[in-house]
């Protein structure tokens, strides 16, 4: 996959998408959005990809949407220009693999908002989050006031999303932003052990967990039950359901086939 804005490597069944504006900390102008939502499309699909890792490199993940483009934006322009985050987000959220978060440094406002599309963060003890859009008279535009609230509770979204104030790695640990801090120089290896540990499991098991997780939040608990036992009884249909029994009586690690 050839972009201008963004790398897309694939190796082992893991993709990584490197977000690649580095002269302005990967701000996220509407080509990126564009090629994102490009590469999530075509990762969603593609067999040889079991899961994906979203990364900015080893400096910054992204400080936020492309504020010099938006500056000459209007709300039509916005309405439709910006469509792409939206889209880009919801299927980086959406696609039946693991999407795993590697944030070095700054991932603020669009690149706090990309974070929390992926389904876990893994984190630089360097690294800085926060929603500062307040502070140039508008709010969280890609998802920060819907997502951030679902992961976190509503209390400290709403301080964060207020103030506008960045907080560190161990603040975003402590509060649930992100799944695990480690040392700044072991972030995207930290996230290819975790991808690495994702993809061994039952991958048709492991893509509905997530549907469950994910439509359940649009549910009342009860219809989320209910999606969930029609899940859990079609994956009884799977031979990756008779292998993973099989393997516990036999006493041996499962082969899934992710079928
Ligand atoms: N948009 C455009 N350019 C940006 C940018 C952004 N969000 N963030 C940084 N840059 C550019 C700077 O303009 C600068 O470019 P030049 O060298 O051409 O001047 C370059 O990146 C380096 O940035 P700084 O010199 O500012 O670096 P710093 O280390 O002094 O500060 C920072 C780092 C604190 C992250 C600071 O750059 C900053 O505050 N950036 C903006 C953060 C922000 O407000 N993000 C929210 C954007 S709005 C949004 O995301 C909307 C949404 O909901 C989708």
């Amino acid at each position: 996959m050839a972009f201008e804005t963004i790398l897309v490597e694939i190796e082992e069944g893991i993709a990584t998408i490197t977000l690649n504006r580095r002269d302005v900390l990967n701000a996220l102008n509407s080509q990126v959005f564009t090629e994102l939502a490009e590469a999530a499309e075509n990762l969603a699909v593609d067999d040889s990809v079991r899961a994906v890792i979203i990364t900015g490199g080893d400096k910054v993940f992204a400080a936020g949407a492309d504020i010099k483009q938006m500056a000459l934006l209007g709300a039509v322009d916005v309405a439709i220009g910006l469509r792409p985050s939206k889209i880009a987000f919801e299927r980086l959220e959406n696609m039946p693999k693991p999407v795993i978060a590697a944030i070095n440094g700054y991932a603020l406002g669009g690149g706090c908002e990309l974070t929390l599309a992926a389904d876990v963060r893994v984190a630089a003890d360097n690294a800085q989050f926060g929603l500062p859009e307040i502070k140039l008279g508008i709010l969280p535009g890609g998802g920060g006031t819907q997502r951030l609230p679902r992961l976190i509770g509503a209390g400290k979204a709403k301080e964060l999303i207020f103030t506008g104030d960045l907080i560190n790695a161990e603040e975003a640990l402590r509060v649930g932003l992100v799944n695990k801090v480690v040392p700044a120089d072991q972030v995207l290896a930290e996230a290819k052990k975790m991808a690495k540990k994702f993809v061994s499991r039952g991958s048709v098991a492991l893509s509905l967990a997530k549907a469950c997780i994910n439509e359940g939040q649009r549910m009342d608990l009860e219809m989320g039950l209910e999606y969930e036992h029609k899940c859990f009884s079609l994956l009884f249909a799977t031979e990756d359901q008779k292998e993973g029994m099989k393997a516990f009586v036999e006493k041996r690690k499962p082969n899934f086939q992710g079928k």
